[in-house]
């Protein structure tokens, strides 16, 4: 089942919005971070190869955190040892620390991401530090991992709303995430983690930052605004979106965030615009449906479901 035949309407010319988006698959790491039962890792393996079998790009495929922390994970060294990668896809891992680092190396990984807080008390919750220590403990892993010739993603959580602290300062967001970036950081993703954000909020944060060149976005999508803020980031200028397979997701430490943006509803949102995504929707489905009966559970995705049959 290709895109065209599920009766997507005809590409129209793009006004204000990118050419093409670039897709970062967050399902396999942020989507199975948050299951309460631990997916075996042939499982997780199948999962992500049949996610570059649909045309994505970019597949972040776990975490090297403290396995007490984040247990449906804890399988990160198996997972990368049994990845079968594709040509042309890349395969980020979450590093919060020197040892995740010492893990991920050692694992053969070439793309990281770093993850901070906007927020005190969400660093403490996720992080066990402080807003400000936890530069500390970022800095010095961004430095390393560049001189080890990986590439460097940061992300900042609670950009928007924080389930303690409630609305959270532009300012406040904007220094923090120049502050990844000038750690070396390639890209930002400015993250939504509990899914209250809406458009305004999400235009005005992004002109806060001036240079959109290397921001990314990552909506979770509890109040169902993560197709609109999506919408209008990439007319404020972005053109990385986060997303997960069948809207997989939500952050084990932050109780109000659900799943995340599905892939499945992006991309109907990019063909309807006009935008290039390079996904098969039909197999994109297909494996959400399979990675649904894996969990016993059918998915969010509005999309998932109309197309499924
Ligand atoms: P800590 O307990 O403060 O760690 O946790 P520590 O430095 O005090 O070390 C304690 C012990 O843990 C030591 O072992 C370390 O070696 C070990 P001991 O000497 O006692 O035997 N240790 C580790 N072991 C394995 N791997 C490691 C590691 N680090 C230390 N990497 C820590 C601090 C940061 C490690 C912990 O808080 C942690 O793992 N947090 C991760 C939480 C997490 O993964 N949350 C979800 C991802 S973030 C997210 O979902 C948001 C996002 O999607 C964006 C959005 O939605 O906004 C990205
Ligand atoms: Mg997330």
């Amino acid at each position: 089942m290709g895109a065209r035949e599920v009766g997507l309407p005809e590409r129209v010319p793009a006004g204000g919005l990118p050419p093409r988006v670039e897709i970062w698959e967050v399902g396999a790491r942020d989507g199975l971070q948050n299951e309460s039962s631990v997916v075996p890792v042939e499982v997780k393996l199948e999962f992500l190869d049949r996610l570059a079998g649909a045309g994505l790009t970019t597949l972040e495929a776990t975490s090297f955190v403290h396995p007490k922390w984040v247990p449906q994970l804890a399988d990160a060294e198996q997972l990368l040892a049994g990845l079968d990668r594709h040509d042309g896809v890349r395969y980020p891992v979450l590093v919060p620390n020197d040892r995740g680092l010492n893990r991920a190396l050692e694992a053969g990984v070439d793309h990281i991401a770093i993850f901070a807080s906007a927020t005190e008390t969400f660093a403490q919750r996720n992080l066990n530090s402080t807003f400000d220590d936890q530069f500390g403990m970022f800095e010095p892993v961004v430095a390393r991992a560049r001189k080890e010739g990986l590439e460097v993603r940061g992300y900042l959580s609670m950009c928007f709303g924080d389930p303690w602290e409630g609305v959270v300062d532009v300012e406040q967001v904007v220094r923090a995430g120049k502050r990844l970036l000038d750690f070396g950081c390639s890209q930002l993703s400015l993250g939504d983690t509990i899914g209250v954000a809406t458009t305004n909020q999400v235009t005005r944060l992004i002109e806060a930052f001036g240079d959109t060149s290397a921001l990314a976005v990552h909506f979770h999508d509890t109040y169902g605004q993560a197709l609109a803020n999506t919408e209008a980031a990439l007319r404020a200028g972005v053109s990385t979106v986060d997303s997960s397979a069948g809207g997989l997701g939500g952050c084990p430490y932050a109780e109000s965030a659900t799943g995340n943006l599905a892939t499945e509803d992006l991309v109907w949102l990019l063909e309807g615009l006009g935008v290039e995504h390079g996904v098969d929707l039909g197999k994109l489905v297909e494996t959400s449906v399979w990675m649904a009966g894996q969990l016993g559970r059918p998915s969010p995705s509005r999309v998932v479901n109309a197309l499924a049959g």
